[in-house]
């Protein structure tokens, strides 16, 4: 931590210095774990919009310039010239693999495909008709019943085997669940496939057929999950980070994160996204839905478009919107009308004052979905598929925060503004 300066804060007439750290990058930061001590004040921040909770050196966002880097990579270069593995590593382990360190990497994840033959039946108690979330939430906080050799978070190596599991796992628990909801039967990992080809072939395949991969197919999942693999101290990562702040089991707090995500604010978005530009369905109706989204007493939001931290482009869209030309027209569908709905929807929201002056952009889910749709997934899967794809850079943040020697239980404190002080009274008198 870099400290250079400090405010100095003025209240009820008496001084306090509070350190100011400079980062490598970003705005500075004023270190506030000592006010209350000293001052007996607290600090108010609900949503956490100025508030850094972690020192970290994962992924840097500018969100004024639309600027997204994982250890400095920024995430162009990485989707042009990256894949997704190589990028788990890069956000695991801070550097990118020589060739030998990728390679020893890859096969071990690959060797860890299969989950316990057990947890197939534990499957069967979910309804069919369960969304996929529900069951991913469920099977992923079962994980830590069935790998007791992987619980111990003060072993460094419990920590990697743990980590290793779960990204070679989630696509099989995922795909799972997809077949489960499908009532079809589970398909096994291939492990002559890449990741995101064996994703969809254990998606896809069923036993009475045989099943090729399309490789303009798996090129693209594979873009996709690595567009979402990591996001710096989002709410999904910020809730693994607090789960495992209690000494919590990677397990747990991977399926803390995953019940973080399910919201249509976070993850969720891009199953929602889908399922309004369907609603919308036609070009002519989307001034209905613009106004809608304008109107103060209308709950309707757009869909895949504003960000918290991004008051300009999400570079991770502009990708998106990219390979969602390059796969509907690879595919011979690029007249699909959803995505014609999507770019004009983008174009005219661009063009309003509302959105220009709220700083509105699309998100990453505004395309995500009429690519995943075009591979086949019904909209459910749309947010497993983030979460398996996020899972890493929830795993990379949760070991950087294990291993952090400041790190305490995460505890925020409160504005009280209940009652004070009452006497019981007793029912009869009530
Ligand atoms: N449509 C219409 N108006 C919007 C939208 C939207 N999608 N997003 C924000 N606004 C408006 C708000 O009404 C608010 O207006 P006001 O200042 O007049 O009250 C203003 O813009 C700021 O919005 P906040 O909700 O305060 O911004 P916040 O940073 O808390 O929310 C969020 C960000 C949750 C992403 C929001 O933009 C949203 O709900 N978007 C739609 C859901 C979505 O796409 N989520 C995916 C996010 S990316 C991800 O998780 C992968």
């Amino acid at each position: 931590m870099d400290t250079k300066t400090k405010a100095t804060l003025t209240l009820d007439g008496k001084s306090y210095d509070l350190p100011v750290h400079a980062p490598t990058l970003g705005p500075n930061v004023l270190d506030i774990r000592k006010l209350y001590a000293d001052a007996g004040v607290f600090t108010y921040d609900p949503g956490f919009t100025s508030t850094a909770s972690c020192e970290s050196t994962i992924t840097f966002i500018d969100g004024d310039k639309g600027e997204l880097l994982h250890r400095g990579y920024s995430i162009d270069e990485l989707a042009e010239h990256s894949h997704f593995l190589e990028v788990c590593y890069l956000l695991l382990y801070g550097e990118l693999p020589t060739a030998a360190q990728l390679s020893d990497f890859e096969g071990r994840v690959t060797r860890h495909t299969m989950v316990h033959e057990q947890m197939h039946y534990f499957f069967r108690g979910f309804r069919r008709d369960s969304h996929p979330m529900a069951t991913l939430v469920g099977v992923v906080g079962a994980m830590s019943a069935f790998y007791h050799d992987s619980l111990d978070i003060n072993d460094p190596w419990q920590r990697e085997v743990a980590a290793i599991r779960m990204i070679a796992k989630l696509p099989t628990i995922a795909a799972m669940a997809f077949k489960y909801s499908a009532g079809q039967p589970f398909v096994y990992p291939k492990n002559s496939l890449d990741y995101a080809g064996n994703f969809l072939h254990m998606c896809f395949a069923i036993p009475a057929e045989d099943y090729v991969v399309n490789p303009i197919l798996s090129k693209a999942l594979d873009r996709i999950m690595m567009l979402h693999a990591d996001h710096e101290q989002n709410a999904s990562t910020s809730t693994v980070r607090l789960a495992g702040s209690s000494g919590a089991n990677p397990f747990a707090c991977i399926a803390a994160g995953i019940a973080c995500l399910w919201g249509p604010a976070h993850g969720g978005a891009n199953q929602a996204c889908l399922e309004m530009l369907r609603e919308i369905g036609t070009v002519d109706r989307i001034p209905e839905f613009i106004a809608r989204a304008k109107n103060k007493d209308d709950p309707f939001r757009l869909m895949g478009f504003g960000h918290r931290v991004y008051k300009n482009f999400d570079p991770r869209a502009k990708v998106m919107k990219e390979s969602a030309d390059e796969v509907l027209g690879l595919l011979g569908i690029e007249n699909n009308p959803t995505l014609q709905v999507a770019k004009e929807m983008e174009r005219i929201a661009l063009e309003d004052d509302y959105f220009v002056s709220k700083k509105l952009y699309p998100n990453v889910d505004f395309y995500s979905g009429i690519i995943l749709d075009a591979m086949g997934f019904p909209t459910s899967m749309f947010t497993p598929i983030f979460a398996l794809s996020r899972t890493v850079g929830w795993i990379s943040q949760w070991k950087e925060m294990i291993a952090d020697k400041d790190q305490k239980i995460g505890r925020p404190r409160q504005l009280y503004v209940g009652e004070k002080h009452r006497k019981y009274v007793d029912v009869r008198h009530r």
